[in-house]
């Protein structure tokens, strides 16, 4: 039996070149997408590159918890083992919209619903021995458009700034990453974040969350999404980065995150709101 990929976000974007790529890696494939009809294309293309491997998905409303929940359980009807998990869809959006947890998109979807895949697939991870979970982060959350990480705000940001809770939701995911890694470790699961770079994707041509400015420039500017998949791709398999684990990447190099997110409490505050919503 082929290895499997769980994948994310493969709709549409970065998401789905890089399904098509790891099928060519001869990944059998389970795509969490929320209509299976918008991943009939996809899927065509797929099974006309590798008729050898399986791709199937598993709808999938990253939203809500339930709807994660449900789909993690249908992983497992599917498939014994994960040998990867890609993290990759995202939000970006001005308006507030809450899940039914009561969660900003932003969070809910760039955050914390890759924290709970992570957690809901650790056994199979674990049973493939030697897995990957790759979370595709944003530079976004770099000076300036993003101040101190305010834990207290992830959920539900006081003022809808443009970028603010995408950069902080992104930045949120990066320090995730690095403090699950020691642990993910002892079951030789390595957890990695990569920012993909620009890319003329719906999010960034079409979504209402990008400064007007920086969207009258994507045509001229931002890369296709090739680019970002190459740049993820090398992220989740890179031969220099051997077994490096809890690392961050931008243009295929580790970088560190801001020094402003370097505070223990910090990071013990983010991690125990994280657990409470995986409780929850
Ligand atoms: N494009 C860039 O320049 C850039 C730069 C840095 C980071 N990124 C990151 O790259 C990743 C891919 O983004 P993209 O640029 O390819 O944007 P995109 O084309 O808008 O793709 C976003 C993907 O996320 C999925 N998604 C959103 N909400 C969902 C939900 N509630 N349930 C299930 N799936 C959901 C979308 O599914 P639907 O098709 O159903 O909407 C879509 O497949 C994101 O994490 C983004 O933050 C992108």
């Amino acid at each position: 039996m082929a290895k499997v990929a769980v994948v994310t976000g493969g709709s549409s974007g970065i998401g789905q070149p890089l399904s098509l790529m790891l099928a060519r890696d001869g990944y059998d494939l389970l795509l969490l997408n929320r209509g299976a009809a918008r991943s009939a294309p996809l899927l065509k293309t797929i099974r006309g590159t590798r008729p050898d491997i399986r791709a199937d998905v598993i709808e999938t409303d990253l939203m809500d918890h339930a709807s994660i929940r449900r789909a993690a359980a249908a992983v497992a009807e599917r498939a014994p083992a994960v040998a990867v998990l890609v993290n990759n869809a995202g939000v970006l959006t001005r308006q507030q919209r809450l899940s039914p947890q009561g969660h900003d998109s932003h969070f809910q979807v760039n955050t914390l619903a890759p924290y709970l895949l992570m957690n809901l697939l650790r056994p199979l991870l674990a049973a493939a021995g030697r897995s990957r979970v790759l979370n595709t982060g944003s530079s976004a959350m770099s000076e300036p458009f993003v101040g101190p990480l305010k834990v207290d705000e992830l959920s539900r940001p006081r003022r809808m700034d443009i970028l603010g809770a995408y950069a902080q939701s992104k930045l949120a995911l990066a320090v995730i990453g690095e403090e699950v890694a020691p642990d993910f470790a002892r079951d030789e699961i390595i957890v990695r974040t990569a920012c993909p770079g620009a890319n003329r994707t719906t999010m960034t041509r079409e979504g209402d969350g990008m400064p007007w400015i920086l969207q009258a420039l994507v045509p001229l500017l931002f890369a296709p999404p090739e680019k970002g998949v190459a740049t993820l791709h090398h992220a989740l398999a890179g031969a220099d980065l051997g077994e490096r684990t809890g690392i961050y990447l931008e243009k295929r190099k580790v970088k560190a995150l801001p020094a402003k997110v370097r505070d223990p409490d910090l990071r013990a505050r983010l991690m125990s709101l994280m657990q409470a919503q995986a409780d929850a």
